[in-house]
């Protein structure tokens, strides 16, 4: 499938990206693209018009359009779950008709949203809770955490808070000074049944009773196990349901995204959607060549199944993105991570890459060292607003946004031996040291990026961020073979973990395990554990 774009790329690695802005004046526009007023710049890559005919071959190739229809319309394209994904119309309650097995979803999904309404005016108006803490873990964590943090200017809700890890220093550390009578909790799981949700639900549940609280107010549930939660006793109107075909990393759009809609308030969530909306729009019918979604997958394929670069670096510059990396690593590998073909066959070619990054300006000062001088090259993509949220701080934007644009001018030029020569001479060294000195100066540049830029990071834009990533995996699920919605990789820990609860808590013996985990059990228990 890649044997062309291989071939191209022997002749891209010759030539330096800064040779097609020399040959090309108009690359910047040529190689960038709109979507309402963000901006996607790919020049600052080694992709040529001819490279990117045959990056935009491949959506054809692997019929994108055909499984996209599907996707929108309902088709069961989570075929080893045998579940429809329909994340997409939770973002769009108002849209046409969608049947799903002869039942139409639009009506329940808008009275599902209507509930979330009224009770987030509740909370947020009634006066008697301070404090919202959502527990779930994963796609029932991530995404309202992330959400929360990047929307922070719009918040004017009661505070709220996200307990996920199972590690109860977690829960302890969030509920130290909370008001156990003044405290909504908000347990979030699809499957009511996350060992690690369920755990800090109970330890929330007696947190509450003992401070005086009213369990049965102040909890309520996101799931789609009605039978779960009614056994939690949660009930039924505290609880807001959701369906199969909405996978947990897609789902911070609907009842998941509850703890956000307390925060900033139905209107703005209502802009949140509205931004996703406008990406499936614009996902839906803009031509490859010219799609967003589609073009930044494209070239994360070029980058790593096609030049072969392991990883990629998320690099928001913007603190309140400082949880997209995370947000993103779930995403992106938990759904394109995958060795087997959707029609079970081994992958003919390498699975998603390994994603990871850090806010700027801080990644800076850690890790981008080895971006930059590193043997290996990281594929850069930075994310950075026209202007911030605080008109007073505006010097600090810029200073934001021109380290932004310094770090990819950067990466693509380098500075070559001659230049670092010249900087050690003008200090006034000669002979071997300066050439000794020199060599640890250079950059070897080349080094590809990508920047999205927007004008501010409001509800609408972010919304518009969160389906474009949807969509962009999706298209790489597509021409990877993948069935991007499935999650069997993270099972078998899950099993094992179940097994050894009761051999770490001494209940069980350890026979039967491999000599390491015995030996790490003995050790637990001879100091205390
Ligand atoms: O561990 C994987 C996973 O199943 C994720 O896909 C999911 O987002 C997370 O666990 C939490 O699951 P749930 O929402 O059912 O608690």
């Amino acid at each position: 499938m890649f044997t062309e774009l291989k071939r191209l790329n022997v002749a891209a690695v010759k030539r330096r990206i800064e040779t097609l802005f020399e040959e090309d004046a108009n690359r910047a526009a040529g190689f960038s693209l709109s979507c309402g007023d963000m901006l996607f710049d790919y020049s600052k890559t080694g992709i040529d018009a001819e490279v990117r005919a045959a990056l935009t071959d491949l959506c054809d190739l692997s019929d994108v359009a055909g499984r996209r229809a599907a996707m929108f319309g309902a088709g069961v394209i989570n075929e080893t779950e045998g579940r429809a994904v329909l994340h997409t119309a939770l973002r769009d309650p108002d849209g046409d008709d969608l049947l799903l097995d002869g039942t139409e979803l639009r009506a329940g999904i808008r009275e599902t949203l209507d509930r979330m309404r009224r009770f987030s005016d509740d909370i947020r108006t009634g006066g008697q809770i301070d404090d919202v803490v959502n527990i779930g873990i994963g796609g029932s964590d991530l995404g309202p955490a992330m959400a929360a943090l990047a929307l922070a200017p719009f918040h004017d809700g009661p505070r709220c808070h996200f307990v996920s890890n199972v590690d109860g220093a977690h829960i302890h550390d969030t509920l130290k000074g909370l008001d156990p009578q003044r405290t909504l909790f908000i347990v979030a799981s699809k499957t009511f049944t996350t060992i690690e949700t369920m755990t800090n639900a109970r330890t929330a549940r007696d947190w509450v009773v003992a401070g005086g609280g009213d369990a049965g107010r102040q909890f309520a549930a996101l799931s789609t196990a009605s039978d779960h939660v009614a056994e939690f006793g949660i009930a039924a109107d505290q609880m807001f349901g959701f369906e199969d075909w909405v996978g947990g990393r897609y789902s911070m759009w609907g009842p998941i995204g509850l703890s956000l809609m307390i925060a900033i308030g139905g209107e703005d969530f209502d802009q949140f959607l509205a931004g996703g909306k406008a990406m499936d729009d614009h996902f839906q019918t803009a031509p490859w060549a010219q799609n967003l979604p589609a073009m930044l997958a494209l070239t994360g394929i070029w980058h790593h199944q096609v030049c072969g670069h392991p990883t990629r670096a998320v690099l928001p510059y913007d603190q309140r993105l400082s949880r997209l990396p995370a947000y993103l690593q779930q995403l992106e590998m938990e759904s394109n991570g995958k060795s087997v073909a959707m029609d079970g066959s081994d992958l003919e070619c390498v699975s998603g890459p390994v994603v990871w990054g850090e806010a700027g300006t801080n990644g800076q000062h850690a890790f981008y060292q080895l971006i930059h001088q590193g043997t290996g090259v990281v594929p850069c993509e930075f994310l950075v607003a026209a202007r911030g949220h605080e008109p007073a701080l505006k010097h600090h934007h810029q200073l934001l946004v021109a380290n932004c644009l310094a770090q990819s001018e950067a990466l693509m030029r380098g500075r070559p031996l001659e230049v670092a020569r010249e900087r050690m001479a003008a200090q006034g060294l000669e002979g071997g040291e300066l050439e000794r000195q020199a060599r640890h100066r250079v950059f070897p540049g080349n080094r590809p990026s990508t920047t999205l830029i927007y004008p501010q990071l409001t509800p609408f834009v972010f919304g518009q961020i969160i389906a474009l990533y949807e969509h962009r995996v999706f298209v790489e699920g597509v021409i990877l073979g993948i069935n991007s919605y499935d999650q069997w990789g993270v099972e078998l820990g899950k099993e094992l973990a179940t097994s050894l609860g009761p051999v770490v808590a001494g209940d069980e013996s350890a026979e039967g395990k491999d000599g390491s985990t015995a030996a790490l059990v003995a050790y637990i228990h001879a100091n205390g554990g």
